[in-house]
């Protein structure tokens, strides 16, 4: 497996490519907007640039912020245009209220732009993104988790299953994640980015189901790391090393 950084922080990306543990960088239009207001292209760029300076083939992943057909092939276009990165890849949400964008995926991929399908929530999803052309495909993990309790989303959750469209075992990002997997066997190119990542057992749970990449952020691949025994060892290695030396 592979991790990537979710997020849009500058000190995080760096301090995150300086540990070389990251093969790549997601962000969306919120963790932007998380960030001293500023000029979304140039911003990218300085991502773009600590990507060039710690590492080598790190993908980075931005987002178009415009749900019209056109609008999101042109400013996928003018993306790579000003940002000149090779490993930039262009997000694309699956769908949007009933219209698909999976043409917008097809144009650009035969544009020979590199797209990352995101907003994913089902196999079938992350599947036809990939048959569109998608090198990426995206599944909101825990995003997928909350809808199968949220109050607000009761009615639209009955009517997919009423609808045959989702059973309800399938808010189970697990178990979508194990379905994906046999479903994209004829886009050997495909590779899934598990993200709305919570915590380290989701990166290891959503890993194991399937996920070839798992993007978190900092503090989730920080905590990844913590355990009472390693400190445990490591304090009595340097005590018993310090003794030894009186
Ligand atoms: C993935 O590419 C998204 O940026 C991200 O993981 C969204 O998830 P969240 O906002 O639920 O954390």
């Amino acid at each position: 497996m592979k991790l990537f950084i979710d997020t849009a922080n500058l000190a995080d990306i760096e301090e995150a490519l300086r540990g070389g543990f990251i093969r790549g960088i997601t962000t969306n239009p919120s963790l932007l907007a998380k960030e001293p207001k500023g000029n979304y292209v140039e911003h990218i760029k300085r991502i773009t640039g600590l990507a060039e300076k710690y590492g080598e083939n790190i993908s980075v992943s931005i987002e178009v912020f415009s749900n019209d057909e056109k609008e999101m092939v042109r400013q996928a276009v003018d993306f790579v245009k000003q940002i000149k990165y090779k490993h930039l890849a262009v997000k694309i949400p699956v769908s949007y209220r009933g219209q698909s964008n999976l043409n917008v995926i097809k144009t650009l991929s035969d544009k020979g732009i590199t797209v990352n399908c995101t907003a994913c929530v089902t196999s079938l999803q992350l599947m036809m993104a990939a048959a569109a052309g998608a090198k990426y495909v995206s599944l909101f993990y825990n995003r997928l988790r909350d809808a199968e309790n949220e109050e607000k989303y009761k009615a639209e959750r009955e009517a997919l299953i009423a609808g045959s469209i989702v059973e309800r075992q399938d808010y189970d990002p697990d178990k979508v994640l194990r379905e994906t997997v046999p479903l994209l066997s004829d886009y050997p190119e495909a590779e899934i980015i598990v993200g709305s990542i919570r915590t380290p057992l989701d990166v290891k749970r959503s890993a194991l189901a399937g996920g070839h990449i798992v993007t978190a952020s900092l503090k989730v691949l920080k905590d990844s790391l913590m355990h009472f025994k390693t400190d445990d060892s490591v304090e009595r290695f340097l005590k018993d090393f310090e003794s030894w030396t009186k």
